[in-house]
């Protein structure tokens, strides 16, 4: 099977297996994610193959739909691509780069190890920012059953990665703790170009949000 082939079922086994999906983790935020992955990756020394299986795969089983079990994701990563028949080499490359990816709290640190594994890394945070990223935040809040926003809630800075996972803030909390903050993150030069444009589109959603919240506008 050649390479294209290989992503080409990659990227229809993942659709089949995320379709419909409610709470931002679907199919189409995937797709974004490989097609951001490809743009920032032609800007960068890597190995686009590996960036697009990584890509494709990187949601396959995020913990936060497995009770907190981070290493689902990369064993079905693996079984996937050995049924396909893929080199060791890239399939280790690949289940690397879903292990290292998610984010663990603001005061966590995650360094990947490769370029590759940054170029997706970055990818996956861009899909988090601007229109698509304020979306996705009320639609996963609203999937946990969370508050839009409460003024007496304020925001947490999460110093471990259990207490990120064990947060109950509320979807307006949440740009403060984590998405604000990822514009410095960006691993490529590519992507904080990106994420810049798209940390003002929240800026000013906040503004408008919160003088809405109390009449004022
Ligand atoms: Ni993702």
């Amino acid at each position: 099977m050649d390479k294209q082939q290989i992503i080409d079922q990659t990227a229809t086994y993942i659709k089949e297996k995320l379709a419909g999906e409610g709470s931002g983790h679907d199919w189409w935020h995937v797709y974004r994610v490989w097609k951001n992955a490809i743009h920032i990756g032609k800007h960068e020394q890597v190995d686009l193959f590996v960036v697009e299986l990584a890509a494709l795969l990187h949601d396959i089983a995020d913990w936060k739909f497995h009770d907190g079990n981070e290493e689902i994701g990369p064993q079905l990563s693996r079984t996937w691509l050995e049924s396909l028949g893929v080199d060791e080499q890239v399939i280790s490359h690949v289940s690397q780069i879903i292990q290292d990816i998610s984010f663990k709290g603001a005061g966590v640190a995650t360094r990947m190890k490769t370029t590759e594994g940054m170029v997706v890394q970055d990818a996956d945070r861009l899909d988090a920012l601007g229109a698509i990223g304020i979306a996705r935040t009320f639609a996963y809040g609203g999937s946990k059953g969370r508050e839009m926003y409460n003024p007496d809630l304020k925001p947490e800075q999460h110093d471990s990665f259990e207490q990120y996972k064990n947060s109950k803030g509320t979807s307006i909390n949440h740009f403060y703790e984590k998405l604000l903050l990822l514009k410095e993150r960006m691993n490529t030069g590519t992507a904080k170009a990106i994420a810049g444009k798209r940390h003002e589109v929240m800026e000013q959603f906040l503004q408008q949000f919160l003088l809405e919240w109390e009449g004022k506008d």
